[in-house]
């Protein structure tokens, strides 16, 4: 067969793909990768939640379809965190959706706004599902400037005068995966004016809205007075509970929007098995500790690993949230791509990163480090990044040579 799928040409090899093979290829090997690479919580999902889904699970009556909106408990548990958290209300009946991870829920509201030639706004770099959930969908993506500032907000209203057609929607997700920026209320404020005056609907993604540093607590896009009326904001528990292998999380917000991703997915899927959405209902309405204990334990990480980086010779900016640092790469490094640099990075000493440009174009000069490995090895990635940066016109050298 000689056919192509135009699908699948819009869709290059997942970034992570690439890192991971080196990876695999690197501990086949048998060599001690120390994984900064993808953001996959390392430690355990807490007891309580854990034993929840056990119980659930040896119920026979559990284990049949489930409902795609999520059961009535859990659309009335997230409602009550927006209450709590947020000051805000909620109607479980129409304004939640949960979803099978966020991820999906960000995929299956992208092909149920979006018709071929669409123009959508989305910030680059970007998680790669806020740019390629609209590809996949056909949509136009317009770059828009990842900080939250006057910038981005005139970018907002520049694209709204001159593209055609007229953008449907822009994605705006703080704190950032990559980036670890943040924003503020005063800031959502200004993107739901815009956004109004232009018609467009905001996606707004906190999948990291509880891993905050130094009681710095990110808002909701939902706070701002209004935002219902055209926004609906994605709620992930992956990173909150450590859960991201249960695939649980939510939309939440503008009924319209609601409704157009609860159609799309009763045709698409029946939800997550029923056991998880009550673990995941006890996970939001039981204990919080372990939340804290979780941020707290990726606070401690950030600090070592921004301390004993910049001892190595490797200047990092200290994340305000997430439990990702952004950086550009070392001086000594700058002419090489951020692909050729994570090649190396690992091939020299075992550290493995994510390189920018898998994020989009614009994180191109940069690499992202998931904070994924515990404080103890972190001290061991400082150690061999010492000797790296120590011994860099060699590396580069002998790299020239291999290249040549
Ligand atoms: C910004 C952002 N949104 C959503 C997700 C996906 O979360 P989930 O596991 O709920 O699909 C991630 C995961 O890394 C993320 O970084």
């Amino acid at each position: 067969m000689e056919q192509e799928f135009h699908q699948i040409r819009s869709l290059p090899p997942y970034v992570f793909a690439e890192v991971n093979e080196m990876k695999a290829k690197a501990k086949a090997e048998g060599r001690d990768v120390i994984d900064f690479g993808m953001g996959n919580p390392d430690q355990p999902t807490p007891q309580h939640i854990v034993d929840k889904l056990c119980e659930a699970a040896n119920n026979p009556k559990m284990h049949g379809y489930s409902t795609s909106i999520g059961i009535p408990e859990l659309r009335k548990a997230l409602s009550s965190y927006y209450g709590r958290r947020f000051n805000v209300d909620l109607d479980p009946e129409t304004e939640v959706v949960s979803s099978i991870g966020s991820k999906e829920g960000l995929a299956s509201l992208a092909k149920a706004i979006t018709s071929p030639g669409d123009t959508i706004l989305v910030p680059n770099p970007s998680y790669p599902i806020h740019l390629f959930g609209f590809i996949i969908a056909g949509g136009f993506l317009k770059p828009m400037p990842i900080k939250p500032d006057e910038n981005l907000i005139k970018a907002i209203d520049h694209a709204a005068r001159y593209s055609v057609p007229k953008p449907t929607a822009v994605v705006i997700s703080y704190p950032s995966n990559p980036t670890a920026l943040m924003a503020d209320l005063s800031f959502y404020e200004e993107v739901v004016k815009v956004c109004k005056k232009h018609d467009i609907y905001i996606l707004s993604d906190i999948a990291y809205a509880e891993l905050y540093f130094d009681g710095n607590k990110p808002p909701s896009m939902l706070q701002v007075k209004g935002a219902k009326d055209i926004t609906v904001e994605f709620y992930s528990l992956s990173k909150t509970y450590n859960m991201p292998g249960w695939r649980i999380g939510f939309a939440a917000g503008n009924k319209k929007l609601i409704a157009a991703l609860t159609r799309v997915k009763s045709y698409l899927d029946y939800g997550s098995f029923t056991p998880i959405q009550l673990a995941a209902t006890e996970a939001l309405n039981g204990p919080q500790d372990c939340v804290e204990e979780i941020r707290t334990m990726y606070q401690g990480r950030r600090d070592v690993l921004i301390s004993s980086f910049a001892k190595a010779g490797w200047n990092i900016p200290k994340p305000p949230a997430t439990m990702f640092a952004w950086s550009a790469l070392p001086e000594q490094f700058k002419h090489l791509s951020s692909m050729e640099f994570t090649k190396l990075l690992l091939n020299e000493t075992g550290i493995a990163v994510s390189p920018g440009d898998g994020f989009g174009e614009f994180g191109e000069g940069f690499v992202r480090l998931a904070i994924v490995e515990n404080e103890a090895r972190i001290q061991q990635a400082a150690k061999e990044l010492e000797r790296f940066m120590a011994n860099s016109s060699k590396i580069l050298e002998d790299y020239e040579r291999r290249k040549a």
